[in-house]
């Protein structure tokens, strides 16, 4: 458990001490914890004492206790995250998020909401969804490749904009490419032209440094059940203050303080009816973990196994044309490696590979192989309890799998 932990622990790949944190079945080989990211022994338990807490007394806990602990947790979370408590407010999750976003941005026939071609399949639902509702345009925008600097690919990417653009919506950290986007650049630019951003950051929160208050976007979503390790349905939605009169609640109900606090634009949604908040108070606890852990030596040592998976594999199928250069600043704990398509027919839109079933029923590993332009790629994400072994097992499955 923690108490056993030390910063060593976490430098050192080829080893797996670690994962005693965790409670994750020791028949698996675990790398997609940037899909669903367990949280370890101590988020559990933390959850778990507020749970408790809330069974004990539910008047007390939700007329007297509830608000102040979730301003606390917000807290924790904010200065984190580099914002103002007061600008966020908890969401289950990035999807939840991105829905309250689109349900508020007033779009009308004719405006555009630009976007670029490495978002994720739900995101662009929901847009698409809200264009076709409005009359207005959703335009995917393709990022140059090969990436050259931040700065030259979000000046391409801003020439998108158009006097129609209303809003940019843009992935910090991409899902099927697993790019960090220069999303500081793309925010500066867009404020310059007077567009509204809406940043989609779930993979970013831990993984990345972020600064919400300097990046000045109008929107931030977030989810903390992955690289913060936070428990699942807990993210987060950042919504600057000159937004915040005109942001809108997906769900109504009371709208005011259940401890007679005053009134805020909060709470329409810190209150949704009745449920159990034990997974965003324990959202600090994920946070200490982090900490206790080093939050460098996390980045370093995720970076640095996600560099091993980079050279093991392309050494293994030799594809080249890896989406991120090598470099922490374009990808980090995660990395999208190209692998052959083989004969087989494209998977439906949200419809699983095969070979992830494969990977999972003959070696009992879970890594998502994804579709994107007409390419296949491994995912591979490398957390605290993984080590190079792991990268290793699924290189050679990899291996017998494809022929
Ligand atoms: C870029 C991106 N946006 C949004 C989401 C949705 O996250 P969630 O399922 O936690 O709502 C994901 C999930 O992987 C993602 O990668």
């Amino acid at each position: 458990m923690t108490s056993h932990m030390s910063n060593t622990d976490t430098l050192n790949p080829e080893g797996n001490s670690m994962r005693d944190a965790w409670s994750i079945a020791d028949d698996v080989t675990y790398l997609n914890h940037g899909s669903f990211g367990p949280s370890p022994c101590v988020v559990e338990q933390a959850r778990q004492a507020w749970t408790d807490q809330l069974e004990r007394q539910p008047m007390n806990f939700f007329l007297r206790q509830m608000e102040e602990a979730l301003t606390e947790a917000r807290e924790s979370l904010a200065t984190f995250v580099g914002a103002d408590a007061d600008d966020l407010i908890f969401v289950d999750n990035a999807t939840y998020g991105m829905n309250i976003v689109a349900a508020s941005v007033e779009l009308k026939a004719g405006d555009e909401v630009l976007v670029t071609d490495h978002e994720y399949g739900a995101v662009m639902r929901i847009w698409r969804r809200v264009c076709k509702q409005t009359g207005a345009q959703l335009v995917v925008r393709k990022l140059p490749q090969p990436f050259v600097s931040a700065n030259e690919t979000a000046a391409d990417f801003l020439e998108g904009v158009t006097d129609k653009t209303k809003l940019i919506v843009v992935s910090h950290v991409t899902s099927p490419t697993a790019l960090t986007l220069p999303v500081k650049q793309i925010c500066h630019g867009a404020r310059q032209r007077g567009v509204q951003v809406c940043v989609d950051g779930p993979h970013a929160i831990a993984m990345t440094p972020l600064n919400i208050r300097q990046l000045n976007c109008d929107y931030y979503v977030a989810s903390c059940h992955k690289w913060l390790s936070a428990p699942f349905g807990t993210g987060f939605l950042y919504v600057a203050g000159r937004r915040q009169a005109t942001v809108k609640p997906p769900i109504l109900s009371w709208g005011g303080s259940i401890s007679g606090n005053a009134p805020n634009w909060k709470d329409e949604f810190n209150w949704v009816g009745t449920r159990d908040p034990a997974g965003f108070l324990a959202v600090p606890a994920a946070i200490k973990f982090l900490e206790r852990t080093g939050i460098d030596q996390f980045r370093e040592s995720t970076h640095q196994l996600a560099e091993y998976a980079r050279l093991q594999i392309d050494e293994a199928f030799g594809m080249g044309d890896i989406p991120a250069p090598d470099s922490i600043d374009w990808y980090s704990s995660m990395i999208a490696l190209p692998i052959p398509t083989g004969n087989e027919e494209q998977p439906r839109e949200g419809h699983r590979d095969p070979l992830q079933d494969s990977l999972w029923e003959q070696f009992r590993i879970e890594v998502p192989i994804v579709h994107w332009q007409r390419r296949r790629f491994v995912r591979v994400s490398c957390h605290l309890y993984n080590c190079r072994a792991d990268v290793d097992r699924l290189t050679d499955a990899l291996r017998t799998l494809i022929r």
